[in-house]
């Protein structure tokens, strides 16, 4: 196992805040790894750190194998990052941000055109890529932005919040193409979102992370089975000793007019449930979301109450 991060309680104070409380983080080479909390919780602020943008006030971390703080360059050589902030400059077009990028980070110019043109395409802005980036849409802006956290060809890429903002065709754009990196080119990749589906879908480990501490970790499944399991609701004629000896049930209760079940995986047993009982009239099953799990160990709701676009779609 090599490590492409690795985190020994790392620190951030910002006066009396406490953004980020001693993280301590090993992440595999070539994993896709979601930092999952709302708005506030240190995600940005964490992986600022990793990313050599902002000084720990304690502990240590390793990117790539260099130290952030000793070899600070190198993790920037070898890193690439798409963040909140927009950084793009407004005054070239989208094909000289590109280009201008790939100079930066030492890419050999005979290759910089045919990466550009590839970037382009892949991002959806081929045909827009003369035009100056201030009069892109927001959507484009962010597009674009990826593209140049992508074209060096980064061994360890960071992206904050890759999809906030945009619209669901170029959310899935960008969940498409986090994935073709990560199967060409054994990307490591670590996003921050808010967005429980991004997090489900997009990523092989997941850290649930809450006022500057990691609360729980484990891929998405592991996550929801320590939920407890996904509810199915069955009602008509039915009985608890109906499913007696079935051992993917870890919890039944009598309710009004039914059954309660907590069940691994529903939908895979949804057959067998029904088989035991052929005189139910209704059947409700309801999956365990991450939002569940993030509720469970964080003791407070994913969600801050604001507009969170997309919730209602799965990433597949
Ligand atoms: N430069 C700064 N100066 C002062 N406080 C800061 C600074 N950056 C972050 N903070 C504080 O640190 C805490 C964590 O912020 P951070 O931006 O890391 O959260 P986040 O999880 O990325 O939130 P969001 O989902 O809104 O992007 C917050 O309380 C924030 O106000
Ligand atoms: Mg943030």
């Amino acid at each position: 196992m090599t490590l492409a991060i690795q985190a020994r309680g790392l620190t951030r104070r910002f006066g009396a805040v406490l953004a980020v409380d001693s993280i301590d983080l090993e992440i595999e080479e070539g994993e896709t790894f979601a930092l999952l909390g709302p708005n506030g919780a240190g995600k940005t602020t964490f992986i600022s750190m990793l990313c050599t943008l902002t000084r720990p006030s304690g502990g240590t971390a390793v990117v790539g194998g260099f130290d952030v703080a000793r070899e600070s360059l190198k993790v920037r050589r070898t890193i690439g990052i798409v963040f909140q902030e927009p950084s793009l400059d407004d005054l070239l077009t989208g094909a000289e941000n590109l280009r201008l990028h790939c100079l930066l980070y030492g890419v050999p110019p005979r290759e910089i055109e045919g990466r550009v043109e590839r970037m382009l395409r892949t991002v959806g802005l081929k045909g827009r890529e003369g035009e100056r980036v201030r009069g892109y849409s927001g959507g484009m802006k962010r597009r674009l932005e990826i593209a140049r956290g992508l074209i060096h060809r980064p061994r360890i890429l960071f992206l904050d919040e890759p999809t906030l903002g945009l619209d669901p065709v170029s959310r899935r754009a960008v969940w498409d193409h986090i994935r073709e990196m990560k199967a060409a080119e054994k990307t490591t990749i670590i996003l921050t979102t808010h967005y429980m589906e991004e997090a489900d879908g997009l990523s092989d480990r997941v850290a649930l992370i809450d006022r500057g501490r990691i609360r729980e970790m484990g891929s998405p499944e592991e996550l929801k089975r320590r939920v407890g399991g996904d509810i199915v609701r069955l009602r008509g004629r039915v009985a608890p000793r109906d499913f007696a000896g079935l051992d993917f049930i870890r919890e039944m209760t009598h309710e009004d007019g039914g059954v309660r079940l907590a069940v691994d995986d529903a939908p895979r047993r949804l057959k067998a449930l029904l088989d035991r009982c052929p005189a139910a009239s209704e059947v409700e099953v309801r999956r365990t979301t991450l939002e569940d799990v993030f509720l469970k160990f964080a003791g407070r709701p994913l969600k801050n109450g604001e507009d969170a676009p997309g919730t209602d779609e799965e990433v597949r």
